[in-house]
């Protein structure tokens, strides 16, 4: 039997090659290499996809979240409402603005923040939700906008992991201020290096990405702001704009597995809940059993990879010592004891997942 890797980016971009090198050929000989034609049409047709008014490339995701937060000019100090259950990212963006990140738990089912959880932790010093939508499924937009709404705070949604995922019909990204975007290669939409973008609907933020994004210019050698250098590279740019056209059919195709999954798993292994409101994208499928670490070791003995997305809750790591000490989050925890990704990349077969169903069934 083969070994069925968890990832593989050389194959998922295989289908791409040719229209790479032909996007790669049109920015090198068009001697613009910076915030040119190929970041533009990327921001455009991004804009498009996720029916936003506006799209603003930047280097990274992590940059995406801390330039979204920059643009609001918070104090130093200024509460920020985030998921206990989270890539570190999310946190740093807070801590690397001198935010102070207030951490809520999630919903056990869903892994995102519990909505019903949240107003108990504002204060008159919070002045925002950073919300995740972790693994492809998107977080209850309604209820946490509605929150907003009533205690005056900007919403950012971290869109790292939910590229084309929607709840009640509407795109991930198109809820909050901003919805920040990491194309890092292994996302949906993913890239061939580091690249990332914001979403908005609003002239004035966009704008100020645009400043904060290009030290703090849009006309060469003319600073209004403090800014930054955070920008899309024309030639990822280029590619982003060749995979968005298939972005939906590797949705399908992650769908597709993730249902083969779930209909196949026996019942020991706790799997992604499925409601209608939510269309889902499996960045990440993942499985929760209280004997995880046994079963990953078994899944690699007979030839299955697999990751865990995390293994380590974000107020238990070294780097947030004199920041989080002392929050417990115990349901965050929990997660990070139990949860096991499995393989459910593009370059995955049916046969590939019918195999770790059979094997795993046998655990
Ligand atoms: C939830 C989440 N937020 C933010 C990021 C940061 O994105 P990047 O690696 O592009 O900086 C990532 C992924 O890396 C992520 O998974």
């Amino acid at each position: 039997m083969a070994v069925i890797e968890y990832e593989n980016l050389g194959k998922v971009n295989q289908p791409f090659f040719d229209e790479y090198r032909k996007a790669f050929d049109t920015v090198l000989k068009s001697g613009w290499y910076i915030l040119g034609n190929a970041v533009k049409d990327f921001e455009q047709q991004y804009a498009s996809y996720c029916e936003t008014r506006h799209c603003i490339g930047v280097a990274n995701g992590l940059d995406a979240l801390i330039l979204s937060l920059k643009a609001f000019g918070f104090k130093a100090g200024a509460e920020i409402i985030v998921p206990s259950n989270t890539y570190i990212a999310t946190i740093l963006a807070i801590v690397h603005n001198q935010l102070k990140p207030v951490l809520v738990e999630p919903d056990i089912t869903t892994y995102n923040i519990d909505a019903a959880k949240i107003e108990e932790k504002i204060t008159p010093k919070t002045k925002g939700i950073l919300v995740v939508h972790l693994y492809g499924k998107m977080c209850e937009m309604d209820k946490v906008t509605a929150i907003a709404d009533k205690y005056q705070l900007k919403v950012i949604e971290d869109c790292a992991q939910s590229h084309g995922a929607t709840y009640k019909n509407k795109k991930s990204g198109n809820w909050g201020h901003f919805g920040a975007h990491s194309f890092y290669p292994t996302k949906n939409l993913g890239a061939i290096a580091d690249a990332g973008a914001l979403t908005c609907n609003d002239e004035e933020l966009k704008n100020k990405i645009a400043f904060l994004r290009n030290y703090g210019s849009t006309v060469k050698y003319y600073n209004e702001m403090v800014g930054y250098n955070s920008r899309l590279d024309e030639i990822q740019a280029a590619f982003l704009t060749v995979k968005l056209k298939q972005l939906d059919g590797i949705n399908e195709h992650k769908r597709k597995l993730a249902s083969l999954y779930t209909t196949g798993l026996k019942a020991d292994f706790i799997r992604p809940v499925i409601h209608p409101e939510y269309f889902d994208v499996y960045h990440i499928y993942n499985v929760r059993h209280p004997k995880r670490n046994e079963l990953k070791a078994y899944l690699l003995k007979n030839e299955i990879k697999t990751e865990i997305h995390y293994p380590v809750a974000p107020n238990k790591q070294k780097a947030m010592k004199g920041i989080l000490d002392g929050i417990e989050t115990p349901i965050a925890e929990e997660i990070h004891q139990t949860t096991l990704s499995l393989p459910i990349s593009y370059f995955h077969t049916e046969q590939d997942i019918a195999t770790v169903i059979e094997v795993m069934n046998k655990f």
